[in-house]
């Protein structure tokens, strides 16, 4: 049976009492020779086992209370909470007390200190992850998921029924042992590429543990890799087209050029095939030219010169440019100019070349005897511009890509046209170097409708 440590005091004070008191009666007796248990002894005796019993109980209570208090403050302690040493003074007084106290003091004080920093390096943790672009599921020895970040759950497309890791992999469709991946030594991580909706995902399982050999649980990274493998179709696409556009000139420059040689052509013949070297070669040219532009583009090389310049002159100029192609294809070309005559801020060199590229492209892809309207004007403090035709048209499912870097929604049309299919891309550069815009409507054989919007000044300097 145990005893608590008051019961012990207790017992052990009214017993030393007792003796004391008893022996001490049993030499009196034996020298006076009186009775020891008459009334009077038995009397004080009951006394002074109330009076070591009131004493005991306050020893008991100084040595006790602090001890009960600290107990219940390191219960308090598994529960999360701290318990200051100072509420346990109020027993002090004695030395081995007191320095049970201090050591407890110092305890708290380094438990205190060690779960601000873990209580901080965890919600620092819980932050990053949930802020994280890539997302992060930790799955436990059990394979539930213990841990699972927003970035996991929106790139997966996971509800909360799917929280464990059979569940996950079999809607991923991923073919993986959560075993091999755990205890096979040379099974460190497993990579995997797939897509999700319209994304492109790299996923990574990586086993952790908690010294280096107790595995704990398995991790799963996920990253969108969706920009950079659009950027790396694009690359491949760009290299691919120019390798075509550069082949196509080149093949009938060899071609006619070899024919020349073997002689035997009458002048009209020599004539036609330099012609058509000619025009090739031309073709060639403007596409280096083209590319030329973009590459400057891309490396933001490119010096605007901006200046404040009326557009109505300017629109002028470049119909006056285009009336002969457009005769050629004996198109009305008509430019309704604004009262207003908006001013324009922005490069007026390249302006130029936007609106040329728009009115050639009218030209070309209206068939012959077509209409093409030109306005300006001003809304706003914005200058725009506006070129309608009534050509062929871009089908809806081109319109989204016709800035695209050699797109062509009409691709023999254009290539027969002498289209390089950079002409509106390299528009589209020049407007957001212009800080403007651009905007095609289209509907296929009833025409095409392009605005674009400019500054009419330069913008107001912060501060200034
Ligand atoms: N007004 C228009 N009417 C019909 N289709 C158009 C019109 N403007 C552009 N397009 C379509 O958009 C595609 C892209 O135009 P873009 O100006 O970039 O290239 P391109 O005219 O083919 O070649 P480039 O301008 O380099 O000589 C064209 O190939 C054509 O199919
Ligand atoms: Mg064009």
């Amino acid at each position: 049976m145990k005893n608590s440590i008051r019961k012990s005091i207790r017992i052990l004070c009214i017993s030393m009492v007792v003796i004391v008191f008893i022996t001490t009666l049993l030499l009196c007796s034996l020298s006076n020779n009186n009775h020891i248990f008459s009334l009077q002894n038995i009397i004080c005796l009951i006394i002074l086992i109330i009076i070591a019993d009131i004493f005991s109980n306050i020893v008991a209570k100084m040595i006790v209370n602090p001890l009960k208090k600290m107990e219940k403050g390191m219960r308090s302690v598994a529960d999360g909470k701290i318990v200051e040493a100072k509420q346990l003074k109020e027993y002090g007084n004695l030395k081995e007390i007191d320095d049970t106290i201090e050591a407890y003091r110092l305890m708290m004080a380094l438990i205190k200190k060690n779960n601000f920093d873990l209580n901080s390096q965890q919600s620092k943790t819980e932050i990053i992850l949930e802020h994280m672009a890539d997302g992060v599921i930790a799955f436990s020895i059990s394979r539930q998921v213990v841990h699972m970040n927003k970035a996991a759950i929106r790139l997966l497309n996971l509800d909360s029924s799917e929280d464990t890791f059979e569940k996950i992999v079999k809607k991923l469709d991923i073919q993986i042992d959560f075993d091999k991946l755990m205890y096979l030594p040379n099974y460190t991580t497993y990579e995997v590429k797939l897509s999700v909706e319209d994304n492109a995902l790299n996923i990574v399982f990586i086993p952790f543990f908690s010294d280096k050999l107790t595995p704990m649980g398995v991790i799963m990274m996920i990253r969108n890799i969706t920009e950079s493998v659009r950027l790396d179709n694009m690359r491949k696409d760009f290299i691919a087209n120019i390798s075509h556009e550069l082949k196509t000139p080149l093949t009938s420059i060899k071609g006619y050029s070899e024919t020349m040689m073997n002689g035997d052509l009458t002048y009209q013949e020599v004539i036609k095939f330099s012609k058509v070297i000619n025009q090739e070669a031309n073709r060639m040219g403007r596409l280096a030219s083209d590319l030329l532009q973009l590459s400057r583009f891309d490396s933001k090389t490119v010096n605007w010169k901006k200046v404040q310049f009326p557009l109505n002159e300017m629109t002028t100029k470049v119909c006056e440019k285009m009336k002969f192609e457009a005769e050629e294809k004996r198109h009305t070309l008509e430019f309704f100019a604004s009262d207003k005559n908006p001013m324009v801020y922005a490069d007026k060199d390249s302006i130029e070349q936007v609106i040329m590229n728009i009115l050639s492209n009218s030209i070309k892809y209206t068939p012959d005897g077509g209409n093409i309207k030109v306005y300006d004007g001003c809304i706003n403090e914005r200058a725009y511009i506006k070129v309608i035709d009534n050509g062929i048209g871009i089908p809806q499912k081109d319109l989204g890509r016709i800035y695209e870097r050699f797109y062509r929604a009409d691709k023999a049309r254009s290539r027969q046209m002498g289209g390089t299919g950079l002409g509106l891309s390299i528009v589209k550069e020049i407007i957001e170097g212009m800080d403007g815009t651009i905007d095609i409507k289209s509907e296929v054989n009833k025409g095409t409708e392009v605005v674009i919007t400019l500054p009419t000044k330069a913008p107001k300097k912060i501060g200034g």
